[in-house]
């Protein structure tokens, strides 16, 4: 299914549909979240309605789909401070209902670190959702061209284009490396809601949707996916056939 709307705004209005029907349905929902400039518009929604007494995650498990390693939970990069301060903080999901995968975890640890992520998921029934952005160069997560489709939970190498994303904080050494589910974990979501905004989206946007399944376009690998939404605004959809 493919939405083109005219902005942001009014993707987050019909992304956030799109989950609250999960939400009424499903008694203990389990959420994959994505962190950076896109789901901005969408958390900022949820925080309005959550302050007009019209949405709750109070029955919500979440987890997110990456972190940067190694990166503390006090750097300005790190993603887990964007969700507390873009919504954890505001909505009222309990606090050991977050998943996070942990960017000052040791190597020795990773295995055991990446394995207890899966499982976690796993324990909680699987993901309701899985909520995207998408790479410049069409990645999803910190899955990066060349990322097998069975891949799982991982320490992964971040392309160049991943380190300078418009939007990282100015002054600041991107990580070389993060902590990523795979693509394989994110395929076992039983809905995937994918969301691209802007031009310099409209490149990856095209190959994901219109250029061959391929690893080197890492969101084209969700086309194999039975359940999957893209909301796009104008911009990002611009260079698809027909527009
Ligand atoms: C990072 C994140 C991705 C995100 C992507 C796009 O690499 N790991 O999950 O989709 O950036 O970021 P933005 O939404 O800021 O364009």
């Amino acid at each position: 299914m493919l939405h083109v709307t005219p902005d942001s705004d009014a993707a987050a209005l019909l992304v956030a549909e799109q989950v609250d029907e999960v939400l009424a349905r499903v008694a203990k929902p389990v959420l994959m979240l994505p962190t950076g400039s896109t789901p901005k518009p969408l958390y900022a929604l949820w925080r309005q309605r959550f302050q007009g007494g019209g949405f709750s995650m109070a029955h919500c498990r979440t987890f997110n789909l990456d972190e940067y390693w190694p990166c503390s939970t006090k750097s300005p990069i790190s993603f887990r401070a964007f969700m507390d301060e873009e919504l954890f903080s505001q909505v009222d999901l309990p606090p050991n209902a977050i998943g996070f995968l942990d960017g000052t975890v040791k190597e020795p640890d990773f295995e055991t670190h990446c394995a207890a992520y899966e499982r976690a998921i796993v324990d909680a029934g699987g993901l309701d959702i899985c909520l995207l952005g998408v790479g410049v160069n069409g990645h999803i997560a910190f899955n990066e061209p060349g990322t097998p489709a069975d891949s799982r939970t991982r320490l992964v190498r971040l392309a160049e284009s991943t380190r300078k994303r418009p939007g990282f904080p100015q002054g600041v050494d991107a990580p070389t490396a993060g902590i990523s589910v795979g693509i394989q974990t994110i395929l076992d979501a039983r809905k995937v809601i994918v969301m691209a905004f802007g031009a310099d989206k409209a490149h990856a946007v095209k190959r994901a949707l219109e250029g061959p399944v391929s690893i080197d376009t890492p969101a084209s690998l969700l086309r194999s996916h039975s359940n999957v939404t893209w909301v796009l605004d104008e911009a990002a959809a611009s260079a698809l056939q027909g527009r």
